[in-house]
């Protein structure tokens, strides 16, 4: 199967975790548009939707599908989206596609979190994807320098890329995360730091990982 198969058959798997008569709340990225596609068949028996980027709710509304202000909204039942890499734990790296932040609150409303991905990113110990940080504009070389200085690591600013918050993303390489939780927490107190890629306060709940065995369900 190839690797677009493997998203495609996941996404139809998260089918099954979409509670009737709720709001779901909606990731980004092309993992989360074939989710997309396929919640468009079954939108009749839900509320609506929240969703995680201009992309993603642009991609819902052509469905025909509500997509809800976040304020009009206080409890989702569950957020489906995709990941760069998820660690043993299910503590993931996310951002790839620069909806960090929004991810991150749509996630915080949601009772539960299920991940959908293929098996490319499932990994021992999460860092060989750049860890992207979302920075205020003016911050971005003050916090450069201060994630140099107190993590090590390479921060690249990702160029002609605009957050749908009007920020910047520096993705830092060659990270090594030994500790998810105490990483993404000390690089929140960096000033100029809207958020991290790091998704392990809050993890995932459910992985739904497509391999070539079919989808294989992982628990947190
Ligand atoms: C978007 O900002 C990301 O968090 C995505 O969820 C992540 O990059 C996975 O994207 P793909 O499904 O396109 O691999």
């Amino acid at each position: 199967m190839t690797q677009d198969e493997l998203k495609k058959l996941v996404a139809q798997a998260a089918i099954d975790y979409v509670v009737p008569d709720t709001i779901i709340g909606v990731g980004t990225g092309s993992t989360a548009n074939f989710f997309i596609d396929e919640l468009a068949k079954i939108k009749h028996t839900i509320e609506g939707t929240v969703a995680s980027s201009e992309a993603s709710a642009a991609r819902l509304k052509q469905h025909g599908i509500p997509v809800l202000d976040l304020n009009s909204v206080s409890e989702i039942s569950v957020y489906i989206d995709g990941a760069d890499e998820a660690d043993p734990g299910l503590h993931l790296t996310k951002g790839g596609g620069g909806a960090l932040t929004r991810e991150k609150i749509v996630l915080a409303v949601a009772k539960q979190f299920v991940c959908i991905a293929d098996e490319s990113k499932k990994v021992a110990h999460l860092g060989k994807f750049p860890l992207p940080i979302e920075v205020i504009p003016m911050a971005r070389s003050y916090v450069a320098r201060e994630i140099v200085k107190r993590f090590g690591g390479e921060p690249v600013l990702r160029e002609g890329f605009t957050t749908d918050n009007g920020n910047i993303i520096l993705d830092v390489h060659g990270l090594t995360i030994t500790d998810p939780v105490g990483l993404e927490t000390e690089l929140n107190q960096i000033v100029g730091v809207v958020t991290n890629g790091l998704f392990a306060r809050r993890k995932a709940d459910i992985f739904l990982c497509g391999g070539k065995n079919g989808v294989e369900t992982l628990l947190a």
